[in-house]
């Protein structure tokens, strides 16, 4: 394993909590609070003495206030080499210049060692995110889209993060829809058994006829709701035909997981029907299950109407499946934290079966401690017209086009730019889906996920603006940088050095320094537009500094070299956290 490094953020609060303890021995456990910020007077800043001061006044005292309490700590902070100097600001803010060499050293080191070395450190050890989990046999639309990146990205933070990721597909295999489909396929095929995805076909469309027939004809939707007390009842041919439908949609998903590079386990609905029985029981036994109604449910504060844990005809549902599904991942999969990304509209469900989780004491019921569920929800996609993605004939779009879309673009823009005779096909191919399906993601996962976001193709594979287009280009071009130097990046790693000495040099030395925590804080707080914006900074702080300092030719082109590849290293890191597969030419 490579050598790992505690983030700069945490190396400084660890000083700052020394001399805080110098300081005001007695006043105990005071948190450092320590940020990186952007001001000329420093590259991070303490800011407890004001707090500190409000503890200690009107006692005695040798301070007269927040300034003199700034001084004390500064005065107080242990030796260190990561620090060239400290002043005190305002009402006692101390403010801390990271020296030039030690930056220099630690950029160094990373980029022998491997990016892993920069890895956040969580205090978990596994965890649930579940994600994606489309319905069989109903559509896969932009907000399965959405779920699948944004819970991929999640993941993949965790998994870097050395958190052990169970990546979990809930996909909705045990709805009433199964009763219409499976009467469905009996009647349009005598020989259903051997009916396959080609003879079925399109799924979507056989959901959509059999719809029209449930509504239409009283008696098809008589032998339909039969249909699914039968396959709940375990009778042999229902199960057979519902196998054969989940088998088709699965295929379906995971042509689109493999486009996108998404790796998922399923263990939909139907996985946890087995567990519910016993987990009511538990529930009832707790005194939150109750009866209203002829139903099952379990009422809440602060929520004006009851969980429904049981149907009045005596089925189970999405909540009893979730409580389920809670117990198993805690108990069977000991995950300390689950994760779950839907879209908003999901918040209230998730709200409450996660109260009557914490009721039940299976979850913290202090929102910092484990363990603990998270809902990351996400808003719409919308159209150019603001509404609801939507086909022109106001269909759902489906996922699949969108992506031969975006690909098919970046083909014709690679091909105008005369690449279609300078590569192979296969380079073409493989260019234009790391652009455009890259394209796609990123325009997802750059806005704060709780705002709805416009679906656009001329935004998002616009090659200026923060876009993954543009970050595309700007990772080639500091290869091509490095290629076309002639000098081989390894042997400058273990014989050059990397100096600091020009401000944009020590900006972007900075700036990489802080990768391990914002990756840390984009995981903590469930937010990958964090990242996004991360590496968006990273490729303004090497063009100010590939403009103002020269490369190639300079008496510093060691050094300049070896930033360029860190860049370039950290840049990949992002992409790959991001889903996204790098370019090395463009
Ligand atoms: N199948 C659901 C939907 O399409 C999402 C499932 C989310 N996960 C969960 N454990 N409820 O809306």
């Amino acid at each position: 394993m490579a050598n790992e490094e505690e983030n700069v953020k945490r190396k400084l609060a660890k000083l700052f909590e020394v001399a805080l303890k110098v300081t005001v021995p007695s006043v105990v456990d005071v948190e450092p609070l320590v940020a990186a910020c952007t001001g000329k007077f420093g590259d991070y800043q303490c800011n407890n003495a004001m707090g500190l001061w409000s503890k200690i006044k009107g006692k005695e005292t040798e301070f007269k206030g927040p300034p003199a309490v700034g001084q004390a700590i500064m005065r107080n902070l242990p030796q260190s080499d990561i620090i060239e100097s400290c002043s005190v600001a305002g009402p006692g803010f101390v403010n801390v210049k990271l020296s030039r060499n030690w930056m220099a050293q630690s950029i160094q080191r990373m980029l022998i060692d491997g990016i892993d070395a920069w890895a956040p450190r969580l205090p978990v050890r596994r965890a649930v995110v579940d994600f994606s989990s489309p319905n069989i046999a109903k559509e896969m639309h932009v907000g399965h889209l959405r779920s699948t990146i944004i819970g991929d990205t999640i993941a993949r933070m965790l998994e870097f993060s050395r958190v052990e990721v169970l990546r979990r597909n809930h996909v909705g295999d045990w709805g009433t829809q199964f009763g219409m489909l499976i009467e469905f396929l009996f009647e349009k095929f005598s020989n259903w058994e051997d009916a396959n995805e080609a003879a079925i076909g399109d799924l979507q469309e056989f959901y959509k006829e059999s719809k029209k027939r449930f509504d239409s004809d009283p008696d098809f939707k008589e032998r339909a709701q039969k249909a699914v007390v039968r396959l709940q009842g375990g009778e042999q041919k229902y199960r057979k035909a519902w196998t054969q439908i989940c088998e088709i949609s699965r295929n379906e998903f995971n042509r689109v997981y493999q486009r996108l590079g998404v790796q998922l386990e399923e263990k939909g609905e139907s996985f946890y029907n087995p567990y519910i029985p016993a987990v009511l029981e538990e529930l009832t036994s707790k005194n939150l299950v109750e009866d209203s109604q002829g139903a099952r449910v379990i009422f809440l504060e602060g929520f004006n109407i009851p969980l429904i844990v049981v149907k009045s005809d005596g089925g189970y549902n999405y909540a009893s499946t979730d409580l389920a599904a809670i117990w198993y991942r805690l108990n069977e999969e000991k995950a300390e934290w689950m994760i779950y990304v839907t879209d908003v509209g999901q918040q209230q469900h998730f709200d409450m079966v996660f109260k009557a989780a914490k009721r039940a004491g299976w979850l913290s019921t202090d929102d910092n401690a484990y363990p603990k569920a998270s809902h990351v929800g996400f808003g719409l996609v919308l159209g150019d017209d603001k509404k609801r993605f939507r086909t022109r004939s106001s269909e759902v779009v489906r996922l699949a086009d969108l992506l031969d879309e975006a690909k098919s673009r970046c083909k014709t823009t690679l091909i105008e730019r005369g690449k279609g005779d300078e590569w192979t096909e296969e380079e073409l191919e493989q260019t234009a889906e790391a652009i455009g399906y890259g394209a796609v993601k990123y325009a997802d996962l750059k806005s704060n996920r709780l705002t709805n976001y416009t679906f656009s193709f001329d935004q998002m594979l616009n090659d200026k603006g923060n876009t993954a287009v543009y970050l595309q280009y700007a990772h080639a071009r500091i290869c091509s940088i490095i290629r076309k130097s002639g000098k081989d990046i390894e042997e400058l790693k273990s014989m050059g050095a990397i100096v600091l000495d020009h401000a944009d040099e020590r900006a972007l030395g900075l700036h990489l320094l802080q990768f391990s925590e914002v990756v840390e804080e984009a995981c903590t707080n469930l937010l990958p537009n964090v990242l996004c914006e991360y590496l968006y900074n990273l490729s303004e702080f090497f063009t100010t500094f590939y403009s103002n300092c020269q490369v190639v030719g300079s008496a510093e082109e060691t050094s300049r070299l070896l930033l360029c590849e860190a860049t370039a290293t950290v840049m990949r890191k992002c992409f790959y956290l991001l889903g996204i597969v790098p370019v090395y030419k463009i």
